[in-house]
């Protein structure tokens, strides 16, 4: 096999590279006081400008690459068709996210857009067709960063974009409708986005692997057997503000040490068991001042299990906890589900796809849950779904802008994507 540091000896990697440090260049904040020499992070949330840029320049090189049809749809997906001979064979539907994380790295989602264009690309330039429709998507929204709402783009691609979420504010009051609305979409329009899941043979979706799994194994290549379940929530813990000088330790109502608390608690719970993983990431107290006992707190959950059981098990647990905690500190709290995705078993038909695939590139098997959500696990509401994770640098990191792919590995992705096609073919 090529070594990672023989740049030349991939140029569908190195392909894929510079696309995304190019989608890289656009991003809703400026980044303040990076130090020279280290990774620059990167935001781009739904429908703000730089997220309506990397749409503009993904429908561009979709039409550069030779699809048929590339457009943005109404919630923002972008979406490439390139067509097979057959117009009445079942479709392959594939892709992923192009939203990322505030202070992201440049491939979580991404890349699953990438590599199959890099495909169609391939295919074009030898002047074939498959026998079936291939369907790229760009989902517009996969993170719920701007809007309490997450898998937007995949939700209303299968019909279920609940009609609620364009009243949801962003934090500076816009809500998603006004959002829509100025980037020029037709909310109306979005119900009708809905595929038929029957045209299709099913969704593959590549994404980096986002954690320290293949790099640990040496691998470059990993077949997804299924997909972490997982639930969200946003609150707030609410008790009294008042003096940080005056008032005795015994009298306060801190909403903070609340959240707190809470937040150790979800550690050692979710710690108890290996495949749990539970998150309090969001802890802030609204105009918080050095003087004052926060007298509120927001704060979110994230809480994930491979099984819906064990999630839901968590979830109990947890709740009960605020509950609990709340009581005895004399707080009150608020707290909304934000999300809720059941745990999604990969389609073994397709994972078999992406074994012979990776054995076809030359590459061992190996397999593993997603820790992560994905697009895949909302379209896997309606129709198999499979995925193929990439190996990523720097110990796997994510949603830290030192996430990293070597051209190598992004080139055996494509290359292993290639094949499955072929294999469908
Ligand atoms: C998506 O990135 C997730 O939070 O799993
Ligand atoms: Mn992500
Ligand atoms: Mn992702």
């Amino acid at each position: 096999m090529a070594s990672a540091d023989d740049v030349t000896a991939h140029p569908l990697g190195d392909a894929i590279l510079a696309r995304a440090a190019v989608l890289a260049r656009h991003t809703d904040v400026a980044p303040a006081d990076v130090p020279p020499g280290s990774a620059t992070p990167l935001t781009v949330t739904y429908l703000t400008p730089a997220h309506r840029a990397c749409a503009a320049q993904l429908v561009q090189w979709m039409r550069d690459d030779g699809f048929d049809e590339a457009g943005v749809d109404a919630v923002g997906n972008v979406v490439g068709l390139y067509r097979g001979t057959d117009a009445s064979a079942p479709r392959l539907l594939t892709g992923s996210h192009y939203d990322t994380v505030r202070d992201a790295g440049r491939y979580d989602g991404r890349l699953g857009i990438l590599v199959p264009m890099a495909c169609v690309r391939a295919l074009r330039a030898q002047g074939r067709r498959l026998p079936f429709d291939i369907e790229v998507v760009g989902f517009a929204e996969e993170e719920g960063q701007r809007f309490a709402a997450t898998f937007i783009g995949s939700s209303a691609l299968i019909g279920r974009f609940e009609p609620r979420w364009l009243d949801l504010r962003d934090a500076a009051g816009a809500t998603m409708r006004e959002a829509l609305r100025d980037a020029g979409h037709d909310v109306d329009a979005i119900p009708a986005i809905a595929r038929d899941a029957s045209r299709y043979r099913g969704f593959v979706e590549v994404h980096i692997e986002q954690g320290p799994v293949l790099v640990d194994a040496g691998v470059a290549l990993g077949v997804v057997t299924s997909i972490n379940g997982s639930v969200r929530f946003v609150g707030e813990m609410r008790g009294v503000a008042c003096h940080a000088g005056t008032t005795p330790m015994r009298r306060r109502r801190d909403a903070a040490t609340g959240v707190a608390e809470l937040a150790l608690f979800v550690e050692r719970r979710a710690s108890a068991i290996p495949s749990l993983v539970g998150t309090v990431g969001i802890v802030q107290v609204p105009n918080g001042s050095i003087n004052v006992v926060p007298g509120r707190c927001a704060f979110s959950l994230d809480l994930r299990a491979p099984d819906d059981a064990l999630r839901d098990a968590l979830v109990a647990d947890v709740l009960a906890e605020l509950d609990r905690i709340a009581t005895r500190r004399g707080l009150t709290y608020v707290l909304d589900e934000t999300m809720r995705a059941s745990a999604a078993p990969c389609d073994e038909a397709l994972q078999q796809r992406w074994r012979n695939a990776v054995a076809a590139v030359g590459q061992p098997i190996h397999l593993l849950a997603s820790g992560a959500g994905h697009d895949a696990m909302k379209i896997h509401e309606a129709m198999p779904q499979a995925m193929l994770f990439v190996r990523g640098g720097n110990d796997g990191i994510s949603h830290n802008p030192l996430e990293t792919i070597s051209a190598a590995d992004a080139q055996l992705a494509v290359e292993a994507f290639s094949h499955l096609l072929a294999q469908l073919a």
